[in-house]
């Protein structure tokens, strides 16, 4: 962050890496489940993100890096060179709306059937069931016990992410966001409950931010640190998650990525452990990275101004808002009335509940 000012707004401009972004307002991302076949993107895709580009950034929704990491239907990957010139027609449309785009690189691990894997069991971290169903295009179906990678394993799942991250360069992307939230394979390592590993992967805090980390120098290998953006949601128990000592996992994680200097840390700030001793404060985190942090969860206008102004955040970024708001950004800034988001539109189907959210009279797109 090279240009902050003494008193920045959610409007001003900043400097991401080489980028510079006409204000804070970020679109988060948002799986559609609405990919082609081979898990392509598609023109219906093209459009909802052209429809937004007048984010700050795009973040795209999460999208495989290889067949082993897929876990819901039809969302996207980045491992063919069918899906890479998939994404170029995005990247490119959205370029010429003058927006900036970001690929999320994304690995299921355990939040995966068998039926996705030729009769495989999915892998993770260890071999701990999650409790609850997973999406199939069966409908729901109980998880089923995953398979613990071996340690030789590991290190072709991180050459897996340098793959989808290089070919995230091939297909025009700005930038990369490495999806370490949430409950996915990254998040599977770090945290205690799921990694009961006892190889240099698990174990101790240094060992269970090994693979985070090493994920994250394969997409700088391929990026430059300053393309490179990274998102954890530590107090998140969404897809059956915990951890023994939140804090000095992700404190810990914090501070080895602000040491190599990336784009920004994305914090999903959702507590679901709020009423827990091992809750803590989630700026600590900011604290402990120390470059550009954007927030994320749950945020109107009131609280993403105040979060900026009070330099908490450099970025806000929004989900539903941003997938009902296709002119977000300018309705925040008129004080607009926004669309609510439909949320029986927001897996699967078409452009009903996808790009067909009004704009503001008179927008331009
Ligand atoms: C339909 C939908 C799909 C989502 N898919 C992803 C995803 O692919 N990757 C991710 O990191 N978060 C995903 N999220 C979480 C959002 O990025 C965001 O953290 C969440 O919606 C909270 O932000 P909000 O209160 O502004 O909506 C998804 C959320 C929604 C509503």
């Amino acid at each position: 962050m090279t240009n902050k000012t003494e008193d920045p707004t959610l409007f001003d401009p900043v400097d991401l890496g080489p980028h510079r972004l006409p204000h804070r307002v970020v679109m988060a991302p948002m799986t559609r489940s609405r990919a082609g076949s081979g898990n392509t993107a598609t023109p219906l895709m093209e459009r909802y993100y052209r429809q937004r580009s007048s984010a700050a950034l795009i973040l795209t929704e999460a999208t495989q890096v290889s067949p082993q990491g897929v876990g819901y239907p039809d969302t996207p990957g980045i491992h063919t060179d069918e899906q890479v010139r998939s994404w170029r027609s995005v990247t490119d449309g959205v370029h010429e709306e003058g927006g900036r785009i970001f690929l999320q690189l994304w690995h299921v691990g355990r939040i995966s059937h068998p039926m996705y894997h030729g009769g495989e069991k999915p892998v993770s971290a260890s071999a701990v069931r999650p409790e609850g169903e997973v999406y199939t295009s069966d409908g729901m179906k109980p998880f089923e016990e995953p398979r613990a990678l071996t340690t030789d394993e590991v290190g072709g799942v991180v050459a897996s992410y340098r793959d989808g991250a290089a070919r995230a360069l091939e297909a025009g992307f700005d930038g990369v966001e490495l999806h370490a939230a949430n409950g996915y394979l990254i998040d599977q390592f770090l945290r205690s409950e799921t990694n009961l590993r006892d190889d240099r992967y698990g174990g101790s805090v240094d060992n269970r931010v090994r693979f985070l980390l090493e994920a994250t120098d394969a997409l700088i290998d391929v990026w430059g640190a300053d393309r490179v953006g990274v998102r954890l949601a530590p107090l998140s128990a969404f897809n059956d998650m915990a951890d023994a000592d939140p804090k000095t996992t992700f404190t810990v994680a914090a501070a080895r990525l602000g040491e190599r200097n990336i784009a920004y840390l994305h914090v999903v700030e959702q507590n679901d452990f709020a009423d827990d001793a091992r809750s803590f404060d989630l700026d600590t985190l900011r604290d402990a990275f120390g470059g550009a942090y954007m927030v994320n969860g749950g945020y109107d206008l009131g609280r993403a101004r105040k979060a900026v102004a009070s330099g908490r955040a450099e970025m806000v970024s929004f989900g539903r808002d941003f997938l009902a708001n296709p002119d977000l950004p300018e309705r925040l800034r008129e004080g607009a009335e926004l669309n609510e988001a439909d949320p029986s539109t927001f897996y699967g189907g078409g452009a009903e509940g996808y790009t067909d959210y009004p704009e503001l009279e008179g927008a331009h797109v």
